[in-house]
């Protein structure tokens, strides 16, 4: 494929820090280093790190890479975890295009940087309505359209997203009659922030094929893929891709901890090199001291290790998203209506009752009966007023959903009343 066509003219313009490209020469014990501006590792008052895991393992970290991560180092990120996620990668999705890695501080790092090096001025970019409000909180300040694709249950519809390319600029709601047809579809395929749907294989197999047809990339922003509740993970676009059209975003996140702002992209070589170049330009790299932790735990646990991890997060979710179904059947039945999620922490609630915008009653009339969720409109591309509320039931005991949601089913029955009179 030819990448100059998605690459922005900005992206295009960065060229590589001239210390930056030194780094690999940085640790070589041939060279005799005058060149980068590196800290003296002598003065920095760490000697060791050991780190004691729930199940009583204690894990030491290795000297020399400890010593390593203290310092600045690889802009990709660190070696031997670059090499363990290309690995994962290779065993997960079993890709048959060629690909890179690069590691970055959360895959919000990575997942703007990949949308920025695609939008130039006057662009318009897809997303699924609803979507996800930390990539449209990005989006929103770049100089672009953010057109929404429209969803049902099951998630993006085929058929839609094809019309709206093939009548393209006729069906672009901003109404700019000369508007390029959008190069870049932003997805978050399983287990949605807020839809809480997983989009099925065959969708996304006619999702795929309309992209190939309109030549657009796929950036698949796929934070909840192993927190899928089924026996089988369905497959990943970049599993999928035979053009090299796709830049896949992966999350520890939600499986090892948030703290840790660990992320990694997957996706064509040309791509990788761009996003690198911004992080040369902007954080420099991911923190040492986060990948050598999770390095040290991975390279432990092994791939089937982590497999086995990611398989216990997902139970885990699975059960509390079924005690969750079992207090909104108690609480919300004839107010509300919902899909149960088959993946992910979310279920994305339809308020009903006449009741038109969620705003003003999760803002003020749930608060007031101490009650938190979102109303839908923070995840809608364009701002549109939303009978929505996102729910999500990754925190909270048994006693207080049903509590939350009996609460919330009082504030519905009280809205509901005033919206008929
Ligand atoms: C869909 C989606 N993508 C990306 C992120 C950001 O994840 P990270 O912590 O890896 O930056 C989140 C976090 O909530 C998310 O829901």
């Amino acid at each position: 494929m030819d990448y100059s066509k998605f690459i922005s003219e900005h992206s295009k313009a960065r060229n590589p820090s001239s210390i930056r490209a030194l780094m690999p020469y940085v640790n070589r014990k041939d060279i005799i280093s005058l060149g980068a501006g590196q800290p003296n590792p002598a003065t920095f008052p760490f000697a060791s790190m050991t780190v004691t895991l729930k199940n009583g393992d204690v894990m030491e970290m290795d000297p020399e890479l400890f010593q390593r991560c203290l310092s600045y180092d690889a802009t990709a990120g660190l070696q031997p975890l670059q090499d363990w996620l290309r690995e994962l990668q290779k065993i997960e999705h079993q890709p048959t295009v060629e690909f890179d890695v690069a590691i970055g501080a959360g895959s919000q790092d990575l997942l703007t940087k990949g949308l920025e090096m695609m939008i130039n001025p006057g662009d318009a970019v897809l997303v699924e309505d609803p979507s996800y409000t930390g990539a449209l909180a990005f989006l929103d300040t770049q100089p672009c359209d953010v057109v929404g694709v429209p969803t049902d249950t099951s998630g993006m519809i085929p058929e839609a997203f094809e019309s709206l390319l093939a009548n393209w600029p006729a069906s672009n709601p901003h109404g700019k009659k000369d508007q390029p047809r959008p190069k870049v579809l932003y997805t978050t395929p399983t287990g949605g922030n807020p839809s809480g749907v997983t989009i099925s294989e065959e969708r996304r197999k006619q999702m795929y094929d309309i992209c190939h047809k309109y030549d657009i990339m796929i950036l698949e922003d796929d934070a909840y893929y192993y927190l899928q509740f089924g026996n089988k993970r369905v497959p990943s676009y970049f599993s999928m891709d035979v053009d090299g059209r796709v830049l896949r975003c992966d999350s520890m996140s939600k499986i090892l901890s948030s703290g840790l702002r660990i992320g990694w992209v997957t996706g064509p070589k040309v791509m990788i090199e761009r996003i690198n170049m911004h992080t040369m330009a902007s954080n420099l790299q991911p923190s040492g001291v986060s990948q050598l932790l999770a390095f040290e735990l991975l390279q432990k646990w092994g791939h089937d290790g982590f497999m086995e991890h990611v398989g216990k997060v997902s139970d885990f979710y699975r059960e509390k998203r079924d005690l969750f179904v079992d207090s909104l059947n108690k609480y919300m039945k004839g107010r509300a209506e919902w899909v149960i999620p088959e993946a992910g922490m979310f279920v994305w609630v339809k308020l009903l009752g006449g009741i038109t915008d969620s705003f003003d009653l999760v803002m003020n009339k749930a608060l007031k009966r101490r009650v938190l969720a979102i109303p839908g409109v923070a995840f809608k591309p364009m701002g549109d007023k939303t009978p929505y509320i996102r729910l999500s039931f990754s925190n909270v005991v048994k006693e207080d959903m049903d509590e939350a949601l009996r609460r919330l089913a009082e504030v519905i029955d009280e809205e509901a009343g005033t919206t008929q009179q």
